[in-house]
């Protein structure tokens, strides 16, 4: 499984502007359970630092941009979303760091389930040692 994986969102543009719709199974992986937005990121500050057992989620960045890194335990790899035409899927079992808000930097997820802080890995050990043993 690529580390990350990208996925297109078809653009309706006309001289009105544009618009982007995304449907469950059928442009992403999941039935979306869970939208929430991440915004007025203070400069510096740094997100993420988890991963979840289950959860899969999908981030567009609607506006600005923002550095994530994600990391499977045996590799870590960064991308820039800059693009609201573009989503990240975020799979489970992933490490997750978000860096370089823009100041008008507002993302977008898209979870595959209703919030449950028991799903978090929030300690990089405890991520190595649970990618380990599944
Ligand atoms: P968290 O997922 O840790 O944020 P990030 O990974 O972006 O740094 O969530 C921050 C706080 O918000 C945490 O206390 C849990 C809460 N939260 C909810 O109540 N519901 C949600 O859907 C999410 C994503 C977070």
């Amino acid at each position: 499984m690529k580390l990350i994986e990208l996925v297109p969102l078809k653009k309706i543009s006309d001289l009105r502007g544009s618009m982007i719709a995304i449907e469950n199974n059928k442009d992403i992986p999941f039935e979306i359970k869970r939208v929430y937005y991440i915004y007025d990121t203070p400069k510096g500050v740094s997100r993420g630092f988890h991963a979840h057992i289950n959860l899969i989620q999908l981030a567009v960045a609607v506006k600005g941009q923002c550095t994530f890194i994600l990391d499977n335990g045996k590799e870590r790899a960064s991308v820039v979303l800059e693009r609201p035409d573009q989503g990240l899927i975020i799979r489970s079992h992933m490490w997750r760091e978000m860096y370089d808000f823009s100041d008008d930097c507002v993302i977008l997820v898209l979870a595959s389930e209703h919030y449950d802080e028991s799903d978090y890995i929030r300690d990089y050990s405890c991520f190595l040692d649970a990618i380990s043993s599944s």
